[in-house]
């Protein structure tokens, strides 16, 4: 079969296989240079290993967002990198004038998308997915498209004088850390997993300001309550119900102190996600008062 390789017009199979061995040499030579490819696209000759290699690069010099045509390839670090999620260059790429001209971010990818609803007259709904296999940083990518909401499509200052109105962007980022306690639990790939799929809606209003959010949540993997695999954890709620209940809480919902349970194995693994304060606070937040929180983990308890 004829191939077009890298502008050659080879006459046979052999031959385009000799180009494309040739042009892979070329461009595994100038390999010094490849931390430099923004795009994927740019890489030439496309194949497994060039493509690898570049992302390889990138990594090696702490760039972790690449784009792919219209598609943005996310490395997980598996550090903190502060600077790259700061208030500051939230600004930065709401701000630029074409942000795509920026480095690869997905911050990037929240503003064009931002724009695009913001440049129609009439509004048209638009959806970023984010994919990959377990432990990739989908949800840490999904929070951050979040936080870049809540700082770029801010509602006014301030609602009214009541103190409850807790602003709606803060009260949406407060729907992670419930979601994650009752829905994410500790696996061999990863120790905060999410163990259902999810699709967040955030709304906007006419002057491109968040005024709400929904989130529908698939198949969350609810035998993970009853059975869990050796070396994996039950759902975080439970271990954070278990390490951070008051000695009064812990009278009510009959949880004597250092009690084991064969429903809850490897406790003594503390994770930053064990973190009972910081889900309580969030539920406070969504409107869920003490009595309410307190009837959940009561039956969490049970469950
Ligand atoms: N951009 C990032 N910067 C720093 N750490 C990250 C980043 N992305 C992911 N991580 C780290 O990797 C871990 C796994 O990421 P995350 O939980 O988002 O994976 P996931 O794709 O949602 O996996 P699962 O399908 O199991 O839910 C995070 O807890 C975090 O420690
Ligand atoms: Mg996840």
């Amino acid at each position: 079969m004829l191939q077009q390789v890298n502008g050659h017009n080879p006459r046979s199979d052999g031959q385009a296989r000799e180009y494309l061995r040739e042009d892979l040499q070329e461009f595994l030579d100038g390999e010094v240079l490849l931390y430099q490819l923004d795009d994927l696209t740019r890489v030439n000759p496309v194949t497994l290993e060039t493509v690898l290699r570049c992302l390889q690069a990138r990594y090696m010099a702490d760039r972790f967002y690449t784009n792919a045509g219209c598609t943005l390839v996310a490395l997980n670090p598996f550090k903190p990198i502060p600077q790259l999620y700061s208030p500051e260059l939230m600004r930065e790429y709401h701000a630029a004038p074409q942000p795509q001209k920026l480095k690869p971010h997905v911050f990037t990818v929240g503003e064009q998308t931002y724009r695009n609803v913001k440049s129609l007259i009439e509004p048209v709904n638009q959806s970023i997915v984010v994919s990959g296999e377990s432990g990739a940083g989908k949800t840490w990518t999904s929070r951050c498209l979040m936080k870049f909401y809540a700082v770029v499509a801010a509602s006014p200052a301030s609602w009214e004088t009541h103190k409850i109105a807790e602003r709606i962007e803060q009260r949406i980022l407060n729907s992670n850390p419930v979601m994650e306690a009752f829905g994410n639990a500790c696996t061999l790939r990863n120790n905060n997993s999410s163990r259902f799929g999810k699709f967040i809606q955030l709304q906007l209003n006419r002057a491109q300001q968040m005024t709400g959010a929904a989130v529908q949540t698939y198949l969350l993997e609810k035998t993970r309550v009853a059975c869990q695999a050796s070396s994996e954890r039950n759902f975080h709620i439970f271990y954070q119900i278990c390490k951070g209940a008051s000695e009064d809480e812990r009278l009510q919902w009959h949880l004597p102190e250092g009690a084991a349970f064969s429903w809850l194995p490897n406790p003594e693994r503390s994770l930053e996600e064990d973190c009972f304060e910081v889900t309580r606070e969030a539920m406070l937040h969504l409107g869920i008062d003490t009595p309410t929180q307190n009837n959940i983990f009561k039956s969490s308890r049970r469950g």
